[in-house]
């Protein structure tokens, strides 16, 4: 039964709008995030009845929920710490986010047995958790949008408690061709297609992903049923974004990356800006550097690889591993050409935004090749910062490449060759294509800022079918 304060928006996902820290003299700090869903969510306003349901990730966040610390319109759930790693490490990360973007070595991996059974138990509670506290907290006829691959049978399993809601289902990641999918146990498969078809509309990012899923539907069970497909390709948000990177934050870290860029400012630089994530495909970039440097000896000395890789998702090791290849990597190409006044690869390993965004203001030329990604932003944001004009080199299998393909340099993230090759291209770029690119670039990556990407969903869920 809904609760007196009832919301008539609710969003749900795993990782929440704020997270906590719990200071050595016991207090608690408080961290906003940012990201499409917040700034899409701001677009209703703050007198609206919304309410965000996320988990407690950390110490800090189930501190600040026992203390009720919480932050208005943010309810976090203090899910049993063993429930919450083996569905959002065990599960999630380790087998959905596998299968969406196809990254098991399938000769050894992977393999469904009985601990798979029980990780799969603990996805079930959590996501039970979920739909308890929505059909709790929604008001009558209210709209809930579920988030991701971590709350795939909440659609389900809210439908069931309250069949009154409109529920929308939004997954930010690819969806996996059905021969891959199928990779999953018959009946697991079944029960995440039903999960999110318990909403009235499921949305994807891109045509591609959208197709893919309803493929699924298609010869597991037979159709998509009642839910209604939707495609929402979040785009960048200029406005903010121009404004951030003219902070005085984001100018000294510019004079910093100049620094250790070096050369009297003619080297070029090729930028990449990711979380070290397994997907990203950073380690053959950093090949396809190489190689360009191997074949192409004019480069050395004349041109920089920034590369700005964030840690994610260190509870695993084969992330963890990942992170020391990148380094092992770079390290290597820098002793065969490093010299006294030029490091070929630069490699900062800390997440910080202001650097993010200067590197975004230096770039010559963006690396943006993963083996598969849902949008992919960064590709987005780049021509929206770009000071004197970027080429962008990018991947067909970032869903991103649906809208910027034509203005974009287009890889194949597999073939390091045609990936140096084309790196190469995108240096050599005459200055004014490599302008008049970037403003296409830019036009279509803010077509769809977060704020109208949210409203949109919303007005779709609530039109009468
Ligand atoms: O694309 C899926 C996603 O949940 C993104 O929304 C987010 O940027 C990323 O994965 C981060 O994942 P995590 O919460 O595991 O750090």
């Amino acid at each position: 039964m809904s609760s007196p304060h009832a919301a008539q928006i609710l969003v749900a996902s795993n990782r929440g709008p704020v997270s906590y820290t719990l200071r050595e003299d016991g207090e608690l700090d408080s961290r906003r995030g940012g990201g499409g869903l917040v700034s899409g969510l701001s677009a209703v306003g703050g007198d609206a009845d919304s309410l965000w349901v996320c988990a407690a990730l950390g110490e800090g966040d189930r501190e600040a929920v026992r203390r009720g610390a919480g932050e208005d319109g943010v309810r976090m759930l203090d899910i049993d710490a063993e429930v919450h790693h083996a569905a959002y490490n065990d599960i999630a990360n380790s087998v959905l986010w596998f299968v969406h973007h196809m990254l098991y070595q399938t000769p050894l991996e992977p393999v469904f047995d009985a601990a798979f059974r029980q990780q799969w138990a603990a996805y079930r509670t959590y996501n039970r958790a979920f739909a308890d506290a929505l059909a709790a907290e929604a008001a009558k006829g209210a709209v809930v949008l579920v988030q991701d691959y971590h709350l795939a049978l909440v659609p389900g399993m809210l439908r069931e408690l309250r069949p009154d809601l409109r529920i929308g289902h939004f997954s930010h990641t690819p969806w996996a061709p059905v021969d891959y999918f199928r990779l999953l146990p018959d009946d697991i498969g079944e029960e995440l297609l039903r999960g999110i078809l318990g909403a009235d509309r499921a949305g994807f990012l891109t045509r591609r992903w959208a197709d893919a899923f309803i493929g699924c539907c298609t010869e597991v069970l037979g159709g998509t049923g009642r839910t209604r497909i939707g495609v929402h390709g979040l785009g960048a948000d200029a406005g903010f974004l121009r404004a951030r990177s003219h902070e005085p934050d984001v100018e000294r870290r510019m004079q910093e990356l100049r620094g250790r860029i070096g050369g009297s400012g003619d080297r070029k630089t090729i930028v990449r800006v990711d979380r070290t994530e397994l997907s990203k495909n950073i380690v053959r970039g950093l090949h396809a550097f190489r190689e360009l440097l191997d074949t192409r000896p004019e480069w050395r000395g004349r041109l920089v690889h920034l590369a700005l890789a964030y840690p994610s998702r260190q509870d695993l090791a084969v992330y963890r591993d990942y992170m020391d290849e990148v380094r092992r990597v770079a390290d290597a190409i820098n002793s065969r050409y490093g010299t006294d006044d030029w490091t070929p690869v630069v490699l900062y390993l800390k997440d910080d935004f202001a650097r993010s965004l200067a590197a975004y203001r230096l770039a010559d030329v963006a690396l943006v090749n993963p083996i598969r990604d849902g949008m992919n932003l960064v590709a987005k944001e780049v021509p929206v910062v770009s000071d004197h004009g970027c080429a962008l080199v990018l991947s067909r299998e970032a869903g991103a490449h649906e809208e910027l393909g034509p203005d974009a340099v287009t890889v194949n993230p597999y073939d390091v060759s045609g990936t140096a090759a084309a790196l190469h291209e995108a240096l050599t770029m005459p200055g004014p294509e490599r302008a008049e690119r970037t403003g296409r670039l830019a036009a279509a990556a803010t077509a769809l800022p977060p704020q109208r990407w949210f409203l949109d969903q919303l007005e779709a869920l609530t039109a009468s079918p």
